[in-house]
């Protein structure tokens, strides 16, 4: 059998779950690959850093050169994460004709198109199942088993973090900022959280997810994102009482009309109790792709996490290992730029529907007035609730507004925010009817 070494780069918590799984089930792997995969170094931070699991000690060093450098290693796998020193390594190993694997979603998401023309360059190929939703084959799957497909449409919980925050947020009737403390002790939020929970790492993976379903680079700083830490436990249990859960989405959704492009944004979003994202909890992520010939499918999984992250690797590993043993030739390549003058659609033309909540002066004539300004931005609103058992001057009016684009919305919020009779700054959260 035709033997395939692989080099790691990275021994922590997901390096060392690739090691467990490919000791557990390679075996396995070899067998419905034809292809004995073999690892001949693992470059560590230190020997005796804590891992979940062990990794041979005679695998190890501490210079991550040495897996590149290693003429007998086929495959790099790279687990360092962030876009400084681990473009250097993905880029030396692509140098050397090595085929690498990557979970690092802000390194492609930064650098992907010079990434790719790397890969390109030196005829290897460039594996990323495992940056986007750990263990979920999302990347396959749009790449492969959805390659007839245009994509009309793409709703992604893909961070973990926000999820399992915005989850108790809703069970507990919890604020924001007590959930994050405790996600920070369980080890789901890093410290500081920000990536997480200001929508970044949620932003590359749907850009990656966009520049594979519509075929050119989704340029992350065209990537409309928000994050959570303004939700508050009040919006949570009123958008509850309109049959509403707010969840952090990811949005890929082809534009049509007078200026065709993308919507690629992140978000918080007020979804339907019914429909089946809501249903999404705690660390879970899902995509819910719609393709314009297969119609609606869900994906739901693991996000993160030493385990599952390493099914994604080790699947990357196997296509590596089947593109070797078919004489190095790369059968499916990394990313395809098939459209030319692809473009992202800034927020301000994106048409939505938004849930509203102001703080207002309880006496009459406070709804004529925000009514007014709706009407005049040519802004319909399809319910007003004030919930009647409010004490006190100033109380919450919470409005759901139909269809408007967001420069619209964002001028007539901003009028509202000036009326003397309305106290605080309008929170406004986008709606989502998955039409
Ligand atoms: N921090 C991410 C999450 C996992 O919470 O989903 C890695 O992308």
């Amino acid at each position: 059998m035709q033997q395939v070494n692989l080099g790691m780069i990275g021994g922590g918590t997901v390096g060392s779950g690739v090691f467990h799984a490919w000791e557990k089930n390679g075996g396995l792997m070899a067998a419905r690959l034809g292809v004995q995969l073999v690892f001949r170094k693992i470059a560590v931070k230190s020997f005796d850093e804590p891992r979940p699991y062990p990794i041979a000690r005679n695998l190890m060093t501490t210079d991550w050169q040495e897996v590149v450098n290693d003429p007998e290693i086929h495959i790099v796998i790279e687990l360092v994460g962030g876009t400084g020193i681990a473009k250097t390594m993905v880029l030396a190993a692509l140098a050397q004709g090595k085929t690498v694997v990557t979970a690092n979603k802000a390194l492609l998401s930064t650098h992907g198109p010079e990434l790719f023309a790397a890969a390109a360059k030196s005829g290897a190929n460039l594996y990323y199942e495992a940056s986007v939703c750990g263990g979920i084959p999302i990347i396959k799957s749009l790449r492969e088993g959805f390659v007839a497909n245009q994509f009309p449409a793409i709703y992604g919980i893909v961070n973990g973090t926000c999820n399992y925050i915005l989850s108790r947020m809703k069970a507990e009737g919890a604020e924001f900022a007590d959930v994050l403390a405790d996600a920070q002790k369980l080890g789901y939020a890093e410290t500081p959280p920000d990536l997480d929970i200001d929508g970044y790492d949620a932003q590359h993976k749907i850009g990656i997810l966009a520049s594979l379903a519509h075929g050119f680079w989704a340029d992350h700083h065209a990537i409309h994102t928000e994050g959570i830490r303004e939700i508050s436990k009040v919006d949570m249990q009123f958008a509850e009482k309109l049959g509403y859960t707010i969840k952090l989405l990811g949005i890929a959704k082809q534009i049509s009309g007078k200026k065709p492009g993308v919507q690629v944004s992140v978000y918080p979003t007020l979804i339907p109790n019914a429909h089946v994202l809501a249903s999404v909890n705690g660390v879970f992520n899902a995509c819910f792709v719609r393709g314009d010939i297969v119609g609606d499918t869900l994906f739901y999984g693991r996000g993160a996490g030493k385990d599952a992250t390493a099914s994604a690797v080790l699947s990357d590993v196997a296509d590596a290992a089947l593109d070797l043993k078919n004489g190095g030739k790369v059968r499916v390549a990394p990313f395809v730029a098939c459209v030319k003058g692809g473009r992202i659609a800034p927020m301000d033309e994106i048409v939505s529907r938004y849930y509203v909540r102001l703080c207002v002066l309880d006496k009459p004539g406070v709804i004529a007035k925000i009514a007014a300004i709706f009407a005049s931005a040519k802004i319909g609103i399809s319910s007003v609730f004030q919930p009647e058992s409010q004490t006190g001057a100033s109380v919450a009016l919470i409005l759901m507004i139909h269809d408007a684009p967001n420069a619209a919305m964002r001028k007539a919020l901003a009028k509202i925010a000036k009326l003397p009779v309305v106290k605080n700054k309008p929170v406004m959260i986008r709606v989502e009817n998955f039409e």
